[in-house]
Formats: C-alpha cells, sequence, structure tokens
C-alpha cells in the first residue's frame, strides 16, 4: 500500500499535539509504521524544502523547523498521500476548514511563517523522496 511522510512541526510538539495528531491517523485507519524524534539539521532541511529555496518565506521556515524537535511519522494505507493531506487542512490554519488538524487546533500567529502544526507529503514521489531524508534509505 501507499505511504506517506508526516512530520509533526515544532510548534505541534511544542504545544502537546503530538499524541493528539497520531490519534487522528490513527482513528482514521492508517498505519504507523515509523516513528522518530529528531532535531532536524540543515541539510535536512534543505533536502526537504528543496522546492521553496529562494521563496520569501524560505529563510525563516527553515529556521522555525530547527526551532525544537520534531516527530516524523511514516504512514500506510491506500490513497493515504491524499487522505492526510484532508486530515491535515490547507496551508493557512485560518482558513483551514474545522474538523481538519490545522483547522482544529492551528491559527494564525502573526508570524513570518505559517505555523500550522504538522507536514504532509504531497505526492507518493515526494513521499519517496522524504522518507529517505528522514529514515534513511531502505526504510
Ligand atoms: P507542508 O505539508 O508543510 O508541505 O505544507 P503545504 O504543502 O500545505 O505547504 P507548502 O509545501 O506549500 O509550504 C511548506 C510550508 O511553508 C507551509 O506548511 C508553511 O509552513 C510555509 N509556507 C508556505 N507558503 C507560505 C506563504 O505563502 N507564506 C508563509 N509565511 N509561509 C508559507
Ligand atoms: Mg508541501
Amino acid at each position: 500500500p501507499e505511504r506517506t511522510l508526516v512530520i509533526v512541526k515544532p510548534d505541534g510538539v511544542r504545544r502537546g499535539l503530538t499524541g493528539e495528531v497520531l490519534r487522528r491517523i490513527e482513528a482514521k485507519g492508517y498505519v504507523l509504521v515509523g516513528l522518530r524524534m529528531v532535531e532536524a539539521t540543515q541539510e535536512q532541511l534543505a533536502a526537504h524544502y528543496a522546492e521553496h529555496e529562494g521563496k520569501p518565506f524560505y529563510g525563516p521556515l527553515v529556521e522555525f523547523m530547527s526551532s525544537g524537535p520534531v516527530v516524523v511519522a511514516l504512514v500506510e494505507g491506500h490513497r493515504v498521500v491524499e487522505g492526510f493531506r484532508s486530515l491535515a487542512g490547507s496551508t493557512e490554519p485560518t482558513a483551514s476548514a474545522p474538523g481538519t488538524i490545522r483547522g482544529d487546533l492551528g491559527r494564525d500567529w502573526g508570524l513570518k511563517v505559517q505555523q500550522n502544526i504538522v507536514h504532509g507529503s504531497d505526492s507518493a514521489e515526494s513521499a519517496a523522496r522524504e522518507t529517505e531524508i528522514w529514515f534513511g534509505a531502505g526504510a
């Protein structure tokens, strides 16, 4: 079955929402097949966010993602890439529908980068690439 790479970002970990995020993933019926807490390295973040390099929010984004530990999860299930993006809600917590992780638990804090609790891969190809970054080859 398909896999996606989920990250509970530093704001989510700091606010004690790791369990709530994992609970929602499991309650939906998806399966956790990998889980680790790490302090992201600059190399991991540069690789993970390569598509955003040069954008105005790139610097603040990398700084934010380095501001504390993150919890990285590998999640499995049919159509889980699409399914987790649906659970997460849209990028901006203010505009995210209630019922979603970002819509229920997030808000705009008026900062330089959206602190939106979670990351989820945007395609199966991204998931494979990101899995290698966070879990190493062979995960
Ligand atoms: P991820 O699941 O984290 O990848 O979120 P996403 O796919 O909804 O957003 P995207 O990949 O486009 O951007 C990655 C992250 O950069 C977002 O989750 C936000 O934290 C931040 N970000 C993206 N776009 C903007 C923006 O226009 N302004 C600001 N301030 N932050 C942004
Ligand atoms: Mg993205």
